[in-house]
Protein backbone atom coordinates (compact mmCIF):
# COMPACT_ATOMS: atom_id res chain seq x y z
CA UNK A 1 0.00 0.00 0.00
CA UNK A 2 1.32 3.46 -0.68
CA UNK A 3 0.03 6.38 1.01
CA UNK A 4 0.89 10.24 -0.12
CA UNK A 5 0.85 13.19 2.01
CA UNK A 6 1.14 16.27 0.21
CA UNK A 7 0.97 20.13 1.55
CA UNK A 8 2.46 23.45 2.07
CA UNK A 9 5.53 24.02 4.70
CA UNK A 10 3.77 23.46 8.00
CA UNK A 11 1.35 21.84 7.60
CA UNK A 12 2.38 19.05 9.71
CA UNK A 13 3.58 16.23 6.65
CA UNK A 14 6.80 15.41 7.87
CA UNK A 15 6.20 14.78 11.79
CA UNK A 16 2.95 13.20 10.62
CA UNK A 17 4.16 10.79 7.95
CA UNK A 18 7.29 9.50 10.13
CA UNK A 19 4.58 8.36 13.13
CA UNK A 20 2.09 6.89 10.56
CA UNK A 21 4.98 4.85 9.10
CA UNK A 22 6.13 3.54 11.94
CA UNK A 23 2.58 2.70 13.30
CA UNK A 24 1.62 1.21 10.03
CA UNK A 25 4.95 -0.56 9.95
CA UNK A 26 5.53 1.06 6.95
CA UNK A 27 8.79 2.58 4.66
CA UNK A 28 8.81 6.78 4.43
CA UNK A 29 9.90 8.91 2.06
CA UNK A 30 10.72 12.22 2.61
CA UNK A 31 11.00 13.85 -1.50
CA UNK A 32 11.19 17.34 0.39
CA UNK A 33 14.82 16.13 1.50
CA UNK A 34 15.63 15.28 -2.39
CA UNK A 35 15.16 18.61 -3.50
CA UNK A 36 16.75 20.12 -0.18
CA UNK A 37 19.92 18.27 -1.55
CA UNK A 38 20.15 19.28 -4.69
CA UNK A 39 19.71 22.80 -3.95
CA UNK A 40 22.48 22.11 -1.01
CA UNK A 41 24.94 20.86 -3.66
CA UNK A 42 24.09 23.53 -6.38
CA UNK A 43 25.02 26.33 -3.61
CA UNK A 44 28.34 24.06 -2.17
CA UNK A 45 29.29 23.97 -5.99
CA UNK A 46 28.44 27.77 -7.01
CA UNK A 47 25.79 26.57 -9.30
CA UNK A 48 23.44 29.94 -9.59
CA UNK A 49 19.97 28.75 -9.23
CA UNK A 50 19.17 30.11 -12.17
CA UNK A 51 21.61 27.82 -14.73
CA UNK A 52 19.14 25.36 -15.59
CA UNK A 53 22.04 23.17 -17.64
CA UNK A 54 23.96 23.19 -14.60
CA UNK A 55 21.38 22.38 -12.36
CA UNK A 56 19.88 19.43 -14.05
CA UNK A 57 23.55 17.73 -14.89
CA UNK A 58 23.97 17.82 -10.89
CA UNK A 59 20.32 16.62 -10.28
CA UNK A 60 20.99 13.70 -12.70
CA UNK A 61 24.58 13.16 -10.84
CA UNK A 62 24.57 13.55 -6.90
CA UNK A 63 23.91 10.55 -5.44
CA UNK A 64 21.13 10.97 -2.81
CA UNK A 65 20.98 8.06 -0.05
CA UNK A 66 18.89 7.66 3.32
CA UNK A 67 20.30 5.86 6.11
CA UNK A 68 17.73 3.90 8.37
CA UNK A 69 17.75 3.23 11.98
CA UNK A 70 17.70 -0.66 12.49
CA UNK A 71 14.53 -0.85 15.09
CA UNK A 72 12.11 1.53 13.80
CA UNK A 73 12.92 1.54 10.29
CA UNK A 74 12.83 5.23 10.13
CA UNK A 75 15.56 7.06 8.15
CA UNK A 76 18.14 8.95 10.37
CA UNK A 77 20.25 10.74 7.92
CA UNK A 78 20.41 12.15 4.48
CA UNK A 79 23.75 11.29 2.69
CA UNK A 80 24.96 13.12 -0.66
CA UNK A 81 27.95 11.37 -2.26
CA UNK A 82 29.16 10.59 0.71
CA UNK A 83 28.48 13.46 3.28
CA UNK A 84 26.17 13.34 6.04
CA UNK A 85 24.27 16.26 4.75
CA UNK A 86 20.92 15.95 7.65
CA UNK A 87 21.00 19.22 9.34
CA UNK A 88 22.32 21.37 5.96
CA UNK A 89 20.04 20.85 4.18
CA UNK A 90 17.25 22.37 6.89
CA UNK A 91 18.28 25.84 6.95
CA UNK A 92 16.62 29.21 6.15
CA UNK A 93 19.16 29.65 3.18
CA UNK A 94 18.12 26.29 1.70
CA UNK A 95 14.60 26.93 2.76
CA UNK A 96 15.08 30.12 0.44
CA UNK A 97 17.02 28.07 -2.60
CA UNK A 98 15.21 25.38 -2.67
CA UNK A 99 12.11 26.05 -5.13
CA UNK A 100 14.12 26.95 -7.78
CA UNK A 101 15.31 23.71 -7.94
CA UNK A 102 12.49 22.51 -7.35
CA UNK A 103 10.65 24.19 -10.21
CA UNK A 104 12.71 22.67 -12.76
CA UNK A 105 10.61 19.83 -14.45
CA UNK A 106 14.39 18.54 -15.46
CA UNK A 107 15.33 18.44 -11.78
CA UNK A 108 12.10 16.71 -11.22
CA UNK A 109 12.64 14.18 -13.92
CA UNK A 110 15.94 12.98 -12.11
CA UNK A 111 14.38 12.84 -9.07
CA UNK A 112 10.92 10.89 -9.73
CA UNK A 113 11.86 7.73 -10.93
CA UNK A 114 14.37 7.33 -7.67
CA UNK A 115 10.92 8.02 -5.71
CA UNK A 116 9.25 5.57 -7.43
CA UNK A 117 12.10 2.91 -6.82
CA UNK A 118 11.26 3.27 -2.74
CA UNK A 119 7.56 2.00 -2.89
CA UNK A 120 9.42 -1.91 -4.39
CA UNK A 121 10.14 -3.12 -0.83
CA UNK A 122 6.26 -3.14 0.01
CA UNK A 123 4.41 -0.19 1.85
CA UNK A 124 5.57 3.00 1.35
CA UNK A 125 4.66 6.44 3.10
CA UNK A 126 5.79 9.36 0.72
CA UNK A 127 5.33 13.02 1.29
CA UNK A 128 5.80 15.86 -0.40
CA UNK A 129 4.31 18.29 -2.91
CA UNK A 130 3.29 16.20 -5.73
CA UNK A 131 2.91 12.88 -5.11
CA UNK A 132 -0.68 12.24 -5.17
CA UNK A 133 -0.35 14.42 -8.33
CA UNK A 134 2.40 12.81 -9.83
CA UNK A 135 4.91 10.67 -8.53
CA UNK A 136 1.89 7.98 -6.99
CA UNK A 137 -1.22 9.18 -8.73
CA UNK A 138 -2.59 5.27 -8.17
CA UNK A 139 -1.76 5.46 -4.04
CA UNK A 140 -4.39 3.89 -2.40
CA UNK A 141 -4.61 6.40 0.22
CA UNK A 142 -4.18 10.55 -0.80
CA UNK A 143 -4.57 12.77 2.07
CA UNK A 144 -3.62 17.06 1.44
CA UNK A 145 -2.56 18.08 4.72
CA UNK A 146 -3.40 21.62 5.09
CA UNK A 147 -3.51 24.39 8.27
CA UNK A 148 -4.16 28.19 8.97
CA UNK A 149 -1.03 30.43 7.91
CA UNK A 150 -0.77 31.70 11.29
CA UNK A 151 -0.27 27.72 12.76
CA UNK A 152 1.72 26.89 9.97
CA UNK A 153 4.54 29.79 10.48
CA UNK A 154 4.25 29.37 14.65
CA UNK A 155 5.05 25.89 13.75
CA UNK A 156 7.92 26.27 11.59
CA UNK A 157 9.48 29.70 14.06
CA UNK A 158 9.25 27.13 17.23
CA UNK A 159 11.33 24.22 14.66
CA UNK A 160 13.79 27.15 13.26
CA UNK A 161 14.41 28.18 17.03
CA UNK A 162 14.97 24.34 18.55
CA UNK A 163 17.42 24.47 15.97
CA UNK A 164 19.20 27.70 16.91
CA UNK A 165 17.75 29.74 13.89
CA UNK A 166 17.10 33.31 15.05
CA UNK A 167 14.54 34.41 13.09
CA UNK A 168 11.85 36.85 13.39
CA UNK A 169 8.17 35.25 13.72
CA UNK A 170 7.39 37.48 11.03
CA UNK A 171 10.35 36.89 8.62
CA UNK A 172 9.45 33.56 8.81
CA UNK A 173 6.19 34.12 8.12
CA UNK A 174 6.95 35.92 4.63
CA UNK A 175 9.25 33.25 3.72
CA UNK A 176 6.89 30.68 3.95
CA UNK A 177 4.39 32.53 1.66
CA UNK A 178 7.04 32.81 -1.02
CA UNK A 179 7.75 29.46 -0.70
CA UNK A 180 4.16 28.05 -1.16
CA UNK A 181 3.50 30.77 -3.86
CA UNK A 182 6.31 29.53 -5.74
CA UNK A 183 5.68 25.95 -5.18
CA UNK A 184 1.63 26.26 -6.16
CA UNK A 185 1.81 28.51 -9.07
CA UNK A 186 5.03 26.49 -11.06
CA UNK A 187 4.60 25.38 -13.92
CA UNK A 188 6.04 21.54 -13.44
CA UNK A 189 4.27 19.42 -10.54
CA UNK A 190 2.39 21.95 -8.67
CA UNK A 191 1.83 21.82 -4.46
CA UNK A 192 -1.90 20.90 -5.24
CA UNK A 193 -4.33 18.51 -4.02
CA UNK A 194 -4.97 15.33 -5.92
CA UNK A 195 -8.86 15.32 -7.00
CA UNK A 196 -9.09 12.12 -4.74
CA UNK A 197 -7.17 13.35 -1.47
CA UNK A 198 -8.55 13.60 1.45
CA UNK A 199 -8.52 17.26 2.45
CA UNK A 200 -7.78 17.55 6.55
CA UNK A 201 -7.32 20.65 8.39
CA UNK A 202 -4.11 20.15 11.38
CA UNK A 203 -4.70 23.52 13.03
CA UNK A 204 -5.86 23.02 16.35
CA UNK A 205 -5.39 19.07 16.07
CA UNK A 206 -2.44 17.08 18.26
CA UNK A 207 0.26 14.93 16.42
CA UNK A 208 -1.44 12.23 17.80
CA UNK A 209 -5.24 13.20 16.51
CA UNK A 210 -3.73 13.55 12.94
CA UNK A 211 -2.20 10.40 12.57
CA UNK A 212 -4.89 8.34 13.93
CA UNK A 213 -7.59 10.14 11.18
CA UNK A 214 -4.71 8.63 8.72
CA UNK A 215 -4.24 5.47 10.05
CA UNK A 216 -7.92 4.77 10.39
CA UNK A 217 -8.37 5.46 6.91
CA UNK A 218 -5.28 3.69 5.57
CA UNK A 219 -6.68 0.24 7.96
CA UNK A 220 -10.01 0.81 6.07
CA UNK A 221 -8.54 0.95 2.08
CA UNK A 222 -5.57 -1.71 3.00
O1 LIG B 1 9.29 20.73 5.31
P1 LIG B 1 8.69 21.66 4.29
O2 LIG B 1 7.27 21.34 4.01
O3 LIG B 1 8.95 23.08 4.59
O4 LIG B 1 9.49 21.42 2.94
P2 LIG B 1 9.97 20.09 2.25
O5 LIG B 1 8.86 19.07 2.21
O6 LIG B 1 11.27 19.70 2.82
O7 LIG B 1 10.17 20.60 0.73
C1 LIG B 1 11.10 21.60 0.42
C2 LIG B 1 10.82 22.12 -0.98
O8 LIG B 1 11.07 21.08 -1.92
C3 LIG B 1 9.41 22.60 -1.26
O9 LIG B 1 9.22 23.94 -0.88
C4 LIG B 1 9.30 22.40 -2.77
O10 LIG B 1 9.87 23.49 -3.48
C5 LIG B 1 10.18 21.18 -3.01
N1 LIG B 1 9.42 19.92 -3.15
C6 LIG B 1 8.83 19.64 -4.37
O11 LIG B 1 8.90 20.45 -5.28
N2 LIG B 1 8.22 18.44 -4.56
C7 LIG B 1 8.13 17.55 -3.58
N3 LIG B 1 7.53 16.38 -3.81
C8 LIG B 1 8.69 17.83 -2.31
C9 LIG B 1 9.32 19.05 -2.11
Amino acid sequence: MIVAIDGPAGSGKSTVAKALARRLHMHYLDTGAMYRSVALAATQRGIALDDVEALATLAREIRIAFEHDEVTGLPTRVMVDGDDVTLAIRTPQIDDAVSAVARLPQVRAAMVPIQRDESASGGLVAEGRDIGTVVFPDAELKVYLTASAEERARRRHIELADRGELIGADAVRERMDARDTADSSREAAPLAAAKDAVLLDTTGLTIDEVVERIARLAEERA
